[in-house]
């Protein structure tokens, strides 16, 4: 029998893209959001990839723990996939009440519901934002978490924990939990259909985003955020990992736990290229892929940017026999032409 995963906050960005992907493999997949940060377009647009018009969507508000508890007493749910979480990190710096509440409040939900309803495996979507600025690069699991820079890192590492907490305290009984945790590097493209993409609301606070808006004309320049930090040219450096890829590590993740492979309670893996590219490096590869000039200029540093940070990613290469595939070319070649497609081109 197929087995069925949820996927909280399926609607946006990385959501669409994993419910893909584990459509394409052969899961059954519910997807549910509240739509807080997106609408239905790439909904649809998974719909429409997968050829599948029946994926069971709920508008579900994992704030509410009765709504939570009611997802998992509806459905047979194998695993969940938790992504319903705010993401912007400035914002979290002007909201502190507001993330920790969403963010803390959601994953609670979902723990306990998956719990009471014999759910026993939860992958949860975590970030390179958990290691700080890095003493040492490329970052492996090893590597130190550092204080969290903003609200919205620590809920990132408080959730890790929670679920830690939760693998630790179930171990061996009736409920018990397993958990796996990646940390995403820089997820960035979109899908090779241009179906489905990344949709900011308002002027994007990410690179891929306002570089391709740039590119388009919704936005007069890109400000590349410091130029004289200790890096080869300059700019920050990044691991900036395709979308499909990382959608794709997610079903190796999620078959390890359901083919009871896993010989920890909570595993953790950094889901990244291993290839540190710097902005003006990116910003060269979206003009010469995509045939373009990119109206850009430099402007001072950013509150809070680490200088360089990249995966070291042997551990997921390994054990999940999962590798990032594409180039970074092919990869802003599709963000380009998802926002083509966004604007009716
Ligand atoms: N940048 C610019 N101009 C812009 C936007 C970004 O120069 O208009 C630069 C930033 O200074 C940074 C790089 O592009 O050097 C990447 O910035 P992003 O905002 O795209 O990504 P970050 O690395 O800051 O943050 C991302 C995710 C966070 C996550 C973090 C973990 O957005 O959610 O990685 O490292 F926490």
């Amino acid at each position: 029998m197929k087995k069925t995963v949820l996927v909280s906050g399926g609607a946006g960005f990385i959501g669409s893209h994993v419910t893909v992907e584990l459509i394409q493999a052969g899961y059954e997949v519910v997807v549910a959001d509240n739509m807080s940060n997106c609408d239905l377009t790439c909904f649809e647009g998974v719909k429409k990839i997968t050829g599948r018009d029946d994926i069971p969507f709920e508008k579900t508000d994992f704030c509410d723990a009765a709504a939570a508890d009611a997802l998992f007493a509806k459905y047979p749910i194998d695993a969940v996939i938790h992504f319903a979480a705010f993401k912007a990190v400035g914002e979290s710096v002007a909201k502190p009440v507001m993330y920790y509440k969403n963010n803390l409040g959601s994953f609670l939900n979902v723990l306990e519901a998956a719990g009471a309803h014999g759910c026993h495996n939860v992958l949860f979507s975590s970030s390179a934002t958990v290691y700080g600025e890095p003493d040492v690069v490329p970052v492996t699991e090893r590597s130190p978490r550092k204080p969290a820079t903003s609200p919205y890192g620590a809920t990132k590492q408080m959730c890790e924990d929670i679920l830690r907490d939760t693998v630790r305290a179930t171990a061996g009984t009736p409920g018990e939990i397993k958990g796996i945790l990646l940390r995403y590097f820089n997820p960035i493209g979109a899908h090779p259909s241009a179906l489905i993409g990344e949709l900011p609301r308002g002027v994007p606070n990410n690179l891929v985003p306002f570089i391709t808006q740039t590119a388009i004309g919704k936005r007069e320049c890109l400000s590349i955020f410091g130029n004289d930090y200790p890096t080869p040219d300059g700019t920050c450096q990044r691991d900036y990992i395709d979308i499909v890829d990382l959608a794709k590590a997610h079903v190796c993740a999620v078959a390890r736990m359901m083919d009871g492979k896993m010989t920890e309670g909570c595993e953790v893996y950094n889901i990244g290229t291993g290839r540190p590219v710097s902005v003006l490096e990116l910003v060269n590869a979206f003009q010469k892929v995509n045939g373009l000039k990119l109206n850009y200029r430099f402007a001072p540093r950013r509150e809070g940017d680490v200088t360089a940070i990249w995966a070291d990613p042997s551990l997921a290469n390994k054990v999940l026999g999962w590798k990032a595939g594409r180039s970074v070319e092919d990869t802003l070649a599709a963000a380009w032409a998802w926002e083509k497609h966004l604007a009716g081109k």
